[in-house]
């Protein structure tokens, strides 16, 4: 099979970047699909860590790299990561919609208005969601309201561009005001190991003289996408699709509101990019454990469900993987909630996916918890299931997880051989697969390129 797709199974940071770096030495073609500036995605090659966020992985291994059209991207950030590569072997789709610094504002000011209104209570489907303040949920906004700015615009006539802008600029500046707030962008920062945001003022020349200019910069990188994938596909050539963030934060099937504004499943890849549904393999990243940047329910939470992380209410296996897996998100730097691991919410994702393969990452970051819980069904109002309600967040928080014991199984960094796994790592496997039906075919345990089992594994 020529196509293969890396999704992420849960939500989020599960170490796509890893997996699909390692599949990408046999692929031709590399395509991102969705999301944009919130996705932050760590490559570890050798001593050297990148973090990308727009770029698809085929860039470190010089192939082809497109960004087709259900992606959306900020124009400054893709130029900032394109300055770091040399020979750049990418094309972007005209059709994909451009998030501006208003995108951003407008993002900002949501979250402070929500956040204002449910004085700090995020734990169901009330207040911030804790997005990543990229101006994600704005830019898909204007897309469906076809009043976005795509990479074809932004490349085009500039007159019309700058029109363009003005006239959203001004849009977003309406509703901003009816939130009683500035428009002001969010400036991230980590200071003293405390995540803070600076109020940054943000005018129309700004965003005109940054679209215009990078509009000229990015020009020379437009590609019909979704017709070089089919040229390739039918050319036999080996295509990966990467996706980003992960099956619980779909806009349709995750824990709406608390979500991401694209479709993250594998199947939404074949409408996301233009291309028919030819059978494709669906590798499904599964971390060892589901960690959570921003609010909503997280069924087994070892941080006592509180967003953002207070760690005097954690219990110390969180503090534990948090501290030595450092567990802070790659775009915002802020904590991660932790969980144990989750069968419900696993075969939820299968069923939405179906998984050919599932990639178990992180798996070292267990090695010395003992015993390692594992939830395999839930208690909602006095009955058991192991259906998840993803839809019902108020359900999802008087749920309790029912769980089964693994015991510890050391240090497993240097195993190269599934054979060589310890018989409670095994254990752990098993019952992955046994809640899927999908085989667990690669197994990672450190963040190296070298530090992966492959269990008769076939990219394509
Ligand atoms: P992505 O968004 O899914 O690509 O994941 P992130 O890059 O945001 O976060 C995953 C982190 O885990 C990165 O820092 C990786 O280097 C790291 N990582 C991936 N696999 C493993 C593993 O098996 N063990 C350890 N310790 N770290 C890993
Ligand atoms: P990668 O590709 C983890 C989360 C945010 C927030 C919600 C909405 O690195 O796995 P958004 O900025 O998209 O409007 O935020 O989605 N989120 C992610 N969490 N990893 C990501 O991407 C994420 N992208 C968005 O934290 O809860
Ligand atoms: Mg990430």
């Amino acid at each position: 099979m020529p196509l293969t797709t890396i999704v992420g199974a849960l939500w989020g940071d599960e170490g796509k970047g890893k997996v699909v770096d390692a599949i990408n030495e046999e692929a031709d073609v590399i395509v991102k699909a969705n999301g944009g500036g919130n996705a932050g995605t760590t490559y570890v090659i050798g001593d050297k860590k990148v973090i990308l966020h727009l770029l698809p992985s085929g860039v470190l291994r010089g192939k082809r790299s497109l960004l087709a059209q259900g992606m959306v991207a900020r124009p400054d950030q893709l130029c900032k990561e394109i300055e770091e590569f040399d020979n750049l072997n990418l094309g972007i789709d005209p059709r994909l919609h451009m998030t501006l610094h208003y995108h951003l504002a407008l993002d900002y000011a949501r979250e402070k208005a929500a956040d204002l209104k449910a004085k700090g209570d995020n734990k169901t489907s009330g207040g911030a969601i804790g997005t990543t303040l990229s101006g994600i949920g704005p830019t898909y906004e204007q897309q469906k309201s076809r009043a976005g700015i795509r990479f074809f615009e932004l490349c085009g006539d500039e007159a019309k561009l700058r029109q363009k802008v003005k006239a959203n600029y001004e849009y977003v500046q309406g509703i901003i005001r009816q939130l009683g707030l500035e428009m002001v962008m969010p400036d991230r920062k980590i200071i003293e190991g405390k995540y803070v945001i600076e109020d940054v003022p943000l005018s129309l020349e700004q965003c005109e003289e940054l679209a215009v200019e990078s509009g000229k910069k990015l020009k020379r990188y437009m590609a019909d996408v979704a017709d070089e994938v089919l040229t390739a596909y039918k050319e036999g050539k080996k295509i990966v699709f990467q996706g980003a963030q992960g099956t619980l934060l779909d806009i349709g099937f995750g824990n709406y509101p608390k979500v991401t504004s694209s479709e993250v499943r594998a199947p939404a890849v074949y409408t996301a990019v233009g291309i028919p549904a030819f059978p494709m393999k669906v590798v499904g990243i599964v971390k060892a454990y589901p960690t959570k940047v921003g609010s909503g329910p997280v069924v087994t939470c070892l941080d006592c469900q509180k967003w953002p992380v207070d760690e005097s209410f954690s219990d110390p296996v969180a503090k534990i993987i948090r501290e030595r897996g450092q567990e802070k998100g790659a775009t915002t730097g802020r904590a991660r909630r932790v969980g144990w691991p989750d069968m419900v919410i696993l075969k939820y994702s299968n069923n939405l996916n179906g998984f050919t393969d599932l990639a178990l990452t992180r798996f070292d970051l267990l090695s010395d918890i003992n015993p390692i819980k594992v939830c395999v069904a839930y208690m909602i109002d006095g009955k058991v299931t192991d259906k998840y309600p993803a839809w019902d967040l108020d359900a999802l928080t008087r749920a309790k997880p029912l769980y089964a014991e693994i015991p510890c199984f050391g240090d497993i960094t240097g195993i190269r051989n599934y054979d060589d796994l310890p018989s409670g790592a095994k254990q752990f496997v098993e019952l992955m697969e046994k809640s899927t039906g999908a085989p667990v075919s690669i197994i990672s345990v450190g963040p190296e390129r070298s530090q992966t089992i492959f269990r008769n594994f076939k990219a394509f």
